[in-house]
């Protein structure tokens, strides 16, 4: 099976933004244990950070077309904001599961509502890098029980 992994804004910058609130770890230090993890329990990994919001549209339209299973999406600043980028993720009907490091619930109130959320097979928030790592666990286990 394919599974992509997708961030949004300013997730590039990870490892020096804000430490205190999502961590020391880059993004590249993340994908790289989440490819490891995915490709030993034999499955393809593809990612994609982007700053901009058609990307990541296009991105999500491509994966059908690519035939991906499963998508693990952290919309960071979009999640509060982006019609748009769900409506991508219900168009292309491939099952997804919202990632945020921070605990976005005990944040300003603008960081509480998600039009992800409702949508989604689940929902980690709070527990930093690890939570990407437990999604793709989920994952795969809903891959593998289709
Ligand atoms: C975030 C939370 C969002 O509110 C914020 O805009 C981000 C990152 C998180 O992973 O905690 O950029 O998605």
């Amino acid at each position: 099976a394919t599974i992509l992994v997708l961030n949004g804004p300013n997730l590039n910058l990870l490892g020096s933004r804000e430490p205190e609130v999502y961590g020391y770890e880059t993004l590249e230090d993340i994908n790289r244990r989440l490819q490891v993890q995915c490709e030993a329990a034999g499955h393809h990994f593809l990612t994609l950070q982007s700053n901009a919001e058609y990307e990541l549209i296009e991105r999500i339209h491509d994966a059908r077309l690519e035939g991906v299973d499963f998508i693990i999406i952290n919309p960071a600043a979009f999640t509060h904001t982006s019609i748009a980028i769900r409506d991508a993720l219900l168009g292309v009907n491939i099952p997804y599961i919202e990632v945020h490091l921070s605990n976005v619930h005990a944040r300003e109130p603008f960081r509480h509502h998600s039009y992800f959320s409702d949508k989604a097979n689940g929902v980690i928030v709070g527990l930093g890098s690890f939570g990407y790592e437990l999604a793709l666990q989920a994952a795969l286990r809903v891959i593998k029980a289709d």
